[in-house]
């Protein structure tokens, strides 16, 4: 049974208010947890157990999902004080033996994981990293390979004079249980800082970019992204039959939950998502956004790319 360990102990500091009473993989993303659609990444790549590394408000996670997300089999380990990435992961894999997945719990993610653990197999890394291409690399892990999938460069948040590719660390490794004897115990370890440039060294980190989606949901704007991506997927409108409201413009797409209220003379979307019991008042004119589940938009006002949170208003993405 293939084993992953999920990073989630991060604080979301990017995303506050949001994320000082709800921690990141808890924030919905059309109704459900973001960290939901990790599972049922992992679940279709044959995993059968995920083991959660958590740190900030680690009970909301846990009395969600349980022991157990529709057949992947869940645990939770709670460091007693953040360990950063390197040390979550060596805590969370305390015990496994044998290739196992490890991945930051914050991203959205499509891709072959099954050609990304062939891949490894075949090269005899000790650690491979999925690899995504972006735009502008300086916010993410830069990561230099060679034209056989061997690392020879790791520059986590690399300096604009230092940016000679676009390929990034999506967040996502499969590794060897010897990696882990790289951590040491006792202190906070990076193992974008600390462990993977030692195995570049050494010829052992290999990189492999494989199509599909990919997107890092850490400040406001990337998590509209995240509702507007699957948003535009979805194409048309999809408003269930409780959006109550009369002389109203839809404008797709616009995906709309239960109890939803949109009043006269509004126009909503295009690219606007709904959460349930949310509201619209009349006369607002409404595009690019994310109502969480509750949200009041007044009447009269005009928003385009935010989410509306029920407790915080508006935010601007
Ligand atoms: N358990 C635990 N303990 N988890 C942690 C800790 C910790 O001390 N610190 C961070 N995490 C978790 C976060 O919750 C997140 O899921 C993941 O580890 C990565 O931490 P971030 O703080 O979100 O890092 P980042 O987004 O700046 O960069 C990382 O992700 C990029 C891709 O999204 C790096 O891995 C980059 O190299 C990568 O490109
Ligand atoms: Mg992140």
């Amino acid at each position: 049974m293939l084993n992953a360990v999920i990073l989630v102990g991060g604080e979301g500091t990017r995303l506050r208010p949001l994320t000082e009473r709800m921690p990141k993989p808890m924030l919905p993303l059309l109704g459900r947890p973001l960290i939901d659609y990790t599972f049922d990444h992992l679940r279709s790549a044959g995993v059968g157990k995920a083991i959660l590394a958590c740190g900030y408000l680690p009970t909301q996670i846990q009395a969600h999902f349980g022991e157990n997300a529709e057949g992947l089999e869940l645990e939770y380990r709670v460091e007693p004080e953040p360990l950063g990435t390197g040390g979550g992961i060596r805590f969370g894999a305390d015990g496994l033996d044998r290739t196992f997945l490890a991945l930051n719990g914050d991203s959205l993610r499509e891709a072959d994981l099954a050609r990304l653990i062939e891949f490894h197999r075949d090269r005899g890394a000790a650690a491979t990293i999925l690899l995504t291409p972006v735009d502008d690399p300086s916010r993410f892990g830069l990561v230099r390979v060679d034209d056989q999938g061997r690392v020879t460069g790791f520059l986590e948040k690399p300096k604009p004079e230092e940016i000679d590719t676009n390929l990034i660390n999506a967040g996502l490794y499969v590794l060897e249980p010897e990696v882990l004897d790289l951590v040491p115990e006792g202190k906070q370890v990076s193992i974008e800082r600390d462990v993977f440039p030692i195995l570049a060294d050494r010829g052992r980190l290999c990189a492999l970019a494989l199509p599909g989606y990919w997107l890092d949901v850490g400040t406001p704007a990337s998590y509209l992204q995240a509702h507007l991506d699957l948003l535009e997927r979805s194409a048309g409108n999809n408003i269930g039959p409780a959006v109550e409201g009369g002389d109203i413009e839809l404008v797709p797409p616009v995906m709309a939950e239960t109890e939803v209220v949109i009043e006269d003379g509004a126009r909503v979307g295009p690219l606007v998502y709904l959460g349930a019991g949310s509201r619209v008042g009349s006369g607002a004119v409404v595009e690019r956004v994310a109502l969480l589940p509750g949200a009041v938009i007044p009447s009269g006002a005009r928003i385009a790319g935010a989410i509306v949170s029920p407790e915080f208003g508006v935010i601007a993405a």
